[in-house]
C-alpha cells in the first residue's frame, strides 16, 4: 500500500535490488506525477532548498533533460556536469570528480558513465543519494521504470503479459533493467537477437531465447525495440543494416505476428530503417514510444520525491 509503504533505499543503482511493492510504490507516486504535468500548473516546492547534480559522461537527450526538467519542476537547483567542460579533460577521474562533486554538498547525484558498476561505486563515496542513469551495459533502472508505468497505464498490470525485447541484447543495460523489472512482476519476457548480439557469459534468468524475431513475436502483447549500440561493439561483430533489418526490423508486417492489441516501445535514440520502420515508430495507435518519453519525466520526479 503505498501510503504507508516504507522504501527503505538511500540510492537508486539497479532495479534487482527494489522489491515488487518497492517499484508499484514508484509507480503510483508517479501517476501523480503524470497528472499534474498535464495540468497548466506543474511546478511544486517539495524539493525547493535541495540541488541535483546531473553528472553526464555519455552523451543523453531523455535521461538528462527529464533528469533536470523532474527536478525543476519540483523547486530543486540543477547543475549539468559537461565532460567536455570539465577538469576530466585535464585528467581527472571518476572517483576525485566525484569526491570533488560531493565537497559542495549535493542532495542528489545522477551519474550515467560508461563503465559497468560506475553508478555503485559512486554511491560508496557520496553522502548524498546516487540514481543511476545508466552504467555501461548493465543497469539502467529509471529506464525500466518509465517502461513499467507505460505498460502499466495501457495494460493495467505485469502478470502473466509477453514482453518480446529484440536487438543488442548483448550491449543493453535497458535490456537488462527491463529483464529484471519485468520478471520480478510477472510478465514472461522474450529476448530476440542473432547469436552475436545475444550476451553469452551470464544467465539471463527466467527469459525465453530466440534467434527467429518472428516466433518470438507471436503472442505478444508488448514489441520492445533496441538500438545496435555500435559504440560498444567490436568491429568484427558489426551487422549488415539492410540484412539485419530484414530479420530483425519491426514493420508492419512482422508486427501482424504479435498480439492484435499488441504496443511497440522503444527507450530511444531510435535508428529508423535499422531496428524499426518509420511507419510503425509514428503509428499513434501502435507506438507508445513518446508516452515513454512523457512517463520518463514523471518516474524520475517519483524517484526524487522518494529519495528526498
Ligand atoms: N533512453 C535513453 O536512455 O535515452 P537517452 O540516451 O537519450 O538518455
Amino acid at each position: 500500500m503505498p501510503a504507508s509503504h516504507k522504501f527503505s533505499h538511500k540510492h537508486l543503482i539497479d532495479i534487482k535490488s527494489l522489491s515488487p511493492e518497492d517499484i508499484e510504490f514508484i509507480l503510483e507516486i508517479a501517476e501523480k506525477y503524470v497528472t499534474k504535468n498535464r495540468s497548466k500548473n506543474k511546478s511544486t516546492d517539495i524539493l525547493k532548498g535541495k540541488t541535483l547534480m546531473n553528472l553526464f559522461f555519455e552523451n543523453s537527450t531523455r535521461t538528462r533533460i527529464s533528469f533536470e526538467l523532474a527536478a525543476k519542476r519540483m523547486g530543486a537547483d540543477v547543475i549539468n556536469f559537461s565532460t567536455e567542460s570539465s577538469s576530466t579533460k585535464k585528467g581527472e577521474t571518476l572517483l576525485d570528480t566525484v569526491l570533488t562533486i560531493n565537497a559542495m554538498h549535493p542532495d542528489y547525484i545522477v551519474i550515467r558513465h560508461g563503465e559497468s558498476g560506475a553508478a555503485e561505486m559512486v554511491a560508496k563515496k557520496a553522502n548524498c543519494s546516487v540514481i543511476n542513469a545508466g552504467d555501461g551495459t548493465l543497469n539502467h533502472p529509471t529506464q525500466a521504470l518509465l517502461d513499467a508505468l507505460t505498460i502499466k497505464r495501457r495494460l493495467g498490470g505485469f502478470k502473466g503479459i509477453t514482453v518480446t525485447i529484440c536487438g543488442d541484447i548483448k550491449h543493453s543495460r535497458v535490456a537488462r533493467s527491463n529483464i529484471d523489472l519485468l520478471s520480478k512482476m510477472g510478465a514472461i519476457v522474450r529476448v530476440a537477437a542473432p547469436e552475436f548480439l545475444l550476451p553469452k557469459d551470464e544467465k539471463v534468468e527466467g527469459v525465453e531465447i530466440f534467434n527467429d524475431f518472428e516466433k518470438a513475436l507471436d503472442g505478444a502483447d508488448i514489441v520492445m525495440m533496441l538500438r545496435l549500440q555500435r559504440e560498444r561493439m567490436d568491429v568484427p561483430t558489426l551487422p549488415i543494416e539492410s540484412s539485419y533489418y530484414k530479420l530483425y526490423g519491426l514493420d508492419r508486417n512482422k508486427l501482424e505476428i504479435a498480439k492484435k492489441n499488441a504496443f511497440v516501445m522503444h527507450p530511444g535514440p531510435i535508428n529508423r530503417g535499422v531496428e524499426i520502420d518509420s511507419e510503425i515508430a509514428d503509428d499513434m495507435n501502435k507506438s507508445l514510444i513518446l508516452e515513454q518519453v512523457e512517463m520518463g519525466v514523471a518516474v524520475r520526479q517519483a524517484i526524487l520525491e522518494i529519495l528526498s
